[in-house]
């Protein structure tokens, strides 16, 4: 069993491999097919939701029975649910973009790199390059309309203000309208700032600073050490600069980093958040009747449930869980409200709909923020742990009534990396050649038609540090994990690294695993067991994952990090800004 592994292995490598000449020669039967088509067997429309940071243990369907979630409970009912659908990253920036390109982060530049794990202010130079491609830019070429609202979270400009090298009308979508960054608890004025306690470390060194300066003054003018008061100078006029710089960045985050676009323009700054709910459902509606007569593609990436946990007066106080669960529930009517147009301009069946969460809930509440803390049901770990069951696993749905068959669900394992191949096959289109792409086609497994996904090996990686692998055996189905490394909760055993905003990918934070824990998810999905190191079944199954990673490595290749250092800082420059900067502030939606 194990070398027929290796076969199919060595295989699908062979097949992947760019093939010009191949698909070349086949380009003209391709294109006689597409004339042969039938005009009534219209390429189907997407519409794909995203929810930002809700757990696999918040949604009804998924076995959560205090939180009420109809709307997203009829999806499954209508369609497929995925129960082992698996984020390539446990955090917005990486995940997202291995979303929208079908590639793993470590491939794209986008994973976190040293600490640094997501893009951290709209004015970076950082984000989704532009020799990347998107699902949305492949259809867009094959006739569809593309928009994207809600959340982007993927950068905008690299060398000026008004470049939008990272935008999403430049990764291929026709149609933004939505936060370029993501919430931060600052963008909610009536929440405790987010950045306080770097804004209280900063201000420390500030006095300290002053007082230092201070202090050679008054020594060198009373001649008791002799400094150059060139040096004394400079030194004060730097130290200022660098002060008023992280004064600026931290003290006006509001300004700088929650912001509403209509495509290329800021229309909101600071955005106002009570709106956002109503705003989206109403961006999502008309954008589906202004293109129900042609294929279509819709993105709707909510804001919830991230924190600050915004949730409309309507919904404020209805759930059983406080405000996280009124967001969700929030959420969950938003979805219904799409549907209902979908329905009522009688598309359902004609589209493809398909439900997620961005990775799993997350379990730190934040220092000087609200408790605030999400579940991922029986799996452990969360958001920012990027080898932990509940950081990866995630709800996912697919309906497309009469094509997917209804209310079934499928076990085997699936990545949100899946969307890519299976839109641009529906719609059309042709995968680039030129690249790797990680994702499979999801259709023949949705669909029933074979038993078990094309995925053997998925690497769970936290940051661009490998953490953890899973492998599901074509034979038994049974499917295995190894971890080489996990998060040290704080306090210990907390499931959870508290103190911290998320937990830390590498270095003290860190326990490294050796021998590695390897755990049967099959019949042990919340990883109590590890399987002792010294029997025969554990070498060998680490034997083959094992071997399947130094496969993985071999197709890896250094790439700019998109997300280190001077690519996540905070530049003027670059501020997406509605009037003439520093003075950024408007309010141009205030009629709709
Ligand atoms: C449902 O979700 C809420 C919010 O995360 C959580 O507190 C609760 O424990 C969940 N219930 C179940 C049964 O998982
Ligand atoms: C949509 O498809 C379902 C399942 O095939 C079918 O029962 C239903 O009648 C169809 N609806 C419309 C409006 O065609
Ligand atoms: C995009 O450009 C970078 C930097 O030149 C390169 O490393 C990377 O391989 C390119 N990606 C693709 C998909 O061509």
């Amino acid at each position: 069993m194990c070398s027929s592994q290796v076969w199919t292995e060595v295989r699908r490598a062979q097949e992947q491999r760019p093939c010009k000449w191949n698909s070349m020669a086949i380009l003209p039967f391709i294109l006689l097919l597409v004339n042969f088509y039938p005009a009534n067997a219209r390429k189907p429309n997407f519409v794909l939701f995203m929810a930002d940071d809700l757990g696999i243990g918040e949604v009804g369907c998924y076995g959560n029975s205090t939180i009420r979630t109809p709307n997203i409970d009829r999806l499954a009912q209508e369609g497929v649910k995925l129960t082992q659908h698996i984020t390539a990253a446990s955090l917005c920036t990486p995940s997202r973009a291995a979303f929208l390109t079908g590639r793993y982060p470590v491939r794209t530049g986008m994973s976190g790199y040293h600490g640094y794990k997501v893009l951290l202010w709209t004015a970076v130079s950082g984000g989704l390059p532009k020799n990347e491609t998107t699902f949305a830019k492949i259809l867009q070429q094959q006739g569809y309309s593309t928009g994207i609202i809600g959340k982007w979270h993927l950068g905008v400009n690299c060398e000026s203000r008004t470049d939008f090298c990272h935008h999403p009308l430049n990764h291929g979508f026709d149609y933004f309208f939505g936060l370029p960054m993501s919430l931060v608890n600052d963008c909610d004025v009536s929440r405790p700032s987010e950045l306080y306690v770097f804004q209280e470390q900063m201000w420390f060194y500030a006095q300290l600073f002053i007082t230092t300066v201070f202090t050679l003054v008054i020594i060198t003018w009373l001649n008791l050490i002799n400094i150059p008061w060139k040096i004394i100078f400079l030194g004060a006029l730097f130290g200022t600069l660098f002060f008023l710089y992280f004064y600026i960045a931290l003290g006006f985050q509001l300004y700088w980093n929650c912001i509403l676009m209509r495509n290329f323009d800021v229309v909101e700054q600071p955005a106002d958040l009570e709106l956002k709910a109503r705003q989206i459902v109403e961006e999502a509606k008309g954008f589906i009747i202004r293109n129900k007569e042609r294929p279509f593609l819709l993105f709707v990436t909510f804001l919830h449930i991230h924190s600050p946990h915004s949730t409309s007066k309507a919904f404020r106080g209805r759930s059983k869980h406080d405000l996280y669960g009124d967001n969700i529930e929030e959420m969950d009517w938003m979805i219904g409200e799409i549907l209902d147009v979908m329905k009522q301009e009688d598309l359902a069946n004609d589209t493809l709909t398909y439900f997620a969460s961005d990775h799993g809930a997350h379990l730190e509440g934040m220092k000087g923020s609200l408790h605030l803390r999400g579940s991922n049901g029986i799996y452990r770990g969360g958001k920012g742990m990027g080898g932990m069951e509940g950081g990866i696993r995630v709800p996912g749905i697919i309906r497309w009534p009469g094509v997917v068959p209804a209310n079934t669900s499928v076990d085997s394992l699936t990545s949100l990396m899946d969307i890519f191949p299976t839109v641009i096959k529906l719609g059309g289109g042709t995968l680039p050649q030129d690249r790797i792409i990680d994702g499979k086609d999801l259709m023949p497994l949705v669909q029933g038609i074979v038993p078990k996904s094309e995925h053997d090996f998925m690497f769970h990686y936290c940051d661009e540090h490998l953490h953890a692998v899973r492998w599901q055996e074509s034979s038994s189905n049974t499917t295995w994990k190894v971890h080489y490394m996990s998060p040290r909760f704080s306090p210990e055993g907390a499931g959870a690294c508290h103190g911290f905003k998320v937990c830390a990918c590498s270095g003290k934070q860190v326990l490294y695993h050796v021998p590695s824990l390897l755990f049967n998810l099959s019949n042990d999905p919340s990883e109590k067991y590890p399987l002792p190191s010294d029997c025969g079944l554990y070498r060998k199954v680490t034997e083959i994952i094992q071997q399947a990673v130094a496969r993985h490595n071999s197709t890896l290749h250094p790439v700019p990090q998109q997300l280190f250092r001077l690519n996540n800082l905070w530049n003027p420059m670059l501020q997406p800004c509605c009037g003439t900067f520093p003075f950024c502030w408007c309010d141009k939606e205030k009629n709709t």
